[in-house]
């Protein structure tokens, strides 16, 4: 039977500033069992719909550019208590405020540059994790 799952994308500014080998790494260290994974780039307008919970916040335009500058990392994970554990190993949004060795206090470049994207309930992981893979594609 499934354990719990949380779903994840290493964003761009850890794509391209070299990060992902180091963050996935992390990931698996941390006992996540991948369960689904893809390369993929975000269309604007699939952000658009991927974020529409922020579509009125002064940062949704930055926060959409940002996310389709270049091909991102999607991930579905598997773990008990998935989503709580998820979210301390990736640490605060503002990686100002990031815990010492979390993935966005080593990685992020800014509050909106923060490496990682990490779901904030099961029922998220399941909504985020269906846009982005097919039944099937998910173990
Ligand atoms: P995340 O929590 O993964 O999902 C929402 C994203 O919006 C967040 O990461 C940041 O990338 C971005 N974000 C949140 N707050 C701000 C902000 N104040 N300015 C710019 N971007 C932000």
């Amino acid at each position: 039977m499934k354990k719990n799952i949380t779903f994840t994308m290493i964003k761009p500014d850890a794509m391209e500033n070299g990060h992902a080998g180091d963050i996935m790494s992390m990931i698996i260290k941390s006992g996540f069992k991948i369960s689904a994974l893809k390369l993929t780039q975000l269309t604007i307008k699939q952000a658009e719909i991927f974020y529409s919970v922020h579509r009125k916040k002064p940062f949704f335009q930055e926060l959409v550019t940002f996310m389709t500058r270049c091909p991102i990392i999607v991930a579905v994970l598997e773990k008990n208590n998935a989503v709580e554990d998820f979210r301390k190993l990736i640490g605060s949004t503002n990686p100002e405020n990031a815990e010492k060795g979390s993935v966005r206090k080593l990685f992020a470049t800014s509050m909106g540059e923060n490496a990682i994207h990490g779901s904030d309930s099961e029922d998220n992981a399941k909504i985020e994790s269906s846009f982005f893979f097919a039944g099937r594609e998910i173990f």
